[in-house]
């Protein structure tokens, strides 16, 4: 295994028989030293410096039905709401403030936001804060919408591909979504200019070995700017409440090898993943991750976006987030940087 791991990080390339190898023997062990390798590699190029992005949860209306997400459109106990561009501006104001440089508007797909809405709520946003990157997840759209999205200044974009695996997909989502398309809108974004954003969920149902495989693989073949994984975890109100749950091990794990496949890429140690430990941030960074995306969405509304059960920062304002990460990155070593955080390619 340690061969593989030093063939990952000279090469930052695998064949599919090895990736499923790395995934189906894996040990504490194995995790361990993998852990201690991208880890060198993300201090290495980042310092003790973590990135940060205010995230502003704007709409929990969804058209889509997928049946992991808690927001899911058949779920009728979500009570639903959308911030209004005055709310959104707020949360912005109260981010930059706080030392946030990157905004990310998120969203289920809402009809409500038509691409005009959006742009104007794009463009407010350029215009006040000139120094921020703005990064949109507001899913799948026309590549004409994310033209004219970029066209008015949003940096980035965020759209996990949640599984490579075409099968995988079709378990995991209802017949109108595919994976081709999903691919689609990815490689559109990157062509379009964005720093891109892909990922997928960790521990989902019918995940094996080999689907993890394919994830490395496409990602490798996409070469995103930023990868966001963190565990699948079970939502009472969905069609996968009675499932298991991804684990912290497995999910460190994809991080480590992400960050040794994709040394410079922007790798978050997400919500979810605090969210089934409470260390979990602090163990993805030392895993290799190097963002942190605190909440900064109106607490009247936190409860409302609950993708998946116990999900953490609902009760908090957003500085008493930022403060917590603060306190949490400094206990292991670490400092939030006030910085847009973009992507630098390797030199
Ligand atoms: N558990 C973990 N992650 C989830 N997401 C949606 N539902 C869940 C869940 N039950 C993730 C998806 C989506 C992102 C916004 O949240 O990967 O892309
Ligand atoms: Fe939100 Fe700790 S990050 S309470």
């Amino acid at each position: 295994m340690k061969e593989l791991i030093q063939k990952l990080k000279k090469e930052h390339t695998l064949s599919k028989a090895e990736w499923t190898e790395l995934f189906t023997h894996r040990s504490q062990q194995t995790g361990e030293y993998l852990a201690e390798e991208a880890r060198a590699v993300s201090r290495k190029i980042f310092g003790n410096r973590i990135y940060t992005r205010g995230l502003i949860e704007f709409t929990n209306y969804c058209k889509n039905d997928c049946y992991y997400c808690g927001i899911r459109k058949s779920n009728r106990n979500v009570s639903r709401y959308r911030l209004t561009e005055a709310q959104i501006l707020e949360c912005c104001e109260s981010g930059y403030e706080l030392g946030f440089r990157t905004f990310v508007l998120q969203g289920g797909e809402d009809g409500y936001f038509t691409d005009e809405k959006m742009l104007l709520i794009i463009r407010k946003i350029k215009e006040r804060y000139p120094d921020c990157a703005l990064t949109l997840s507001l899913g799948e759209r026309s590549k004409k919408s994310y033209e004219a999205f970029y066209q008015a200044g949003a940096d980035r974009y965020l759209l996990r591909h949640e599984t490579a695996d075409c099968g995988h997909y079709r378990k995991l989502h209802p017949a109108e979504l595919s994976l081709e398309n999903r691919m689609d809108c990815l490689r559109q974004l990157k062509e379009i200019g964005y720093q891109t954003g892909t990922g997928f969920m960790v521990g989902s149902p019918g995940q094996g070995a080999e689907q993890l495989a394919e994830d490395m693989l496409f990602i490798r073949s996409l070469n995103p700017q930023m990868v966001g994984i963190g565990p699948f975890v079970p939502h009472h109100d969905t069609p996968f409440a009675k499932e298991k749950g991804g684990t912290v091990e497995l999910t460190l794990y994809c991080i480590s090898l992400l960050r040794l496949m994709l040394p410079n890429a922007l790798l978050p140690a997400t919500t979810a993943l605090g969210t089934i430990v409470p260390d979990g941030r602090e163990r993805g960074i030392l895993a290799g991750a190097n963002v942190v995306m605190p909440n900064l969405s109106p607490v009247g509304v936190r409860k409302k976006y609950e993708l998946y059960d116990n999900k953490i920062c609902t009760g908090e304002e957003a500085a008493e987030c930022r403060n917590c990460l603060q306190s949490r990155m400094q206990s292991i070593g670490y400092e939030l940087a006030v910085d847009r955080g973009d992507y630098k390619p390797p030199v």
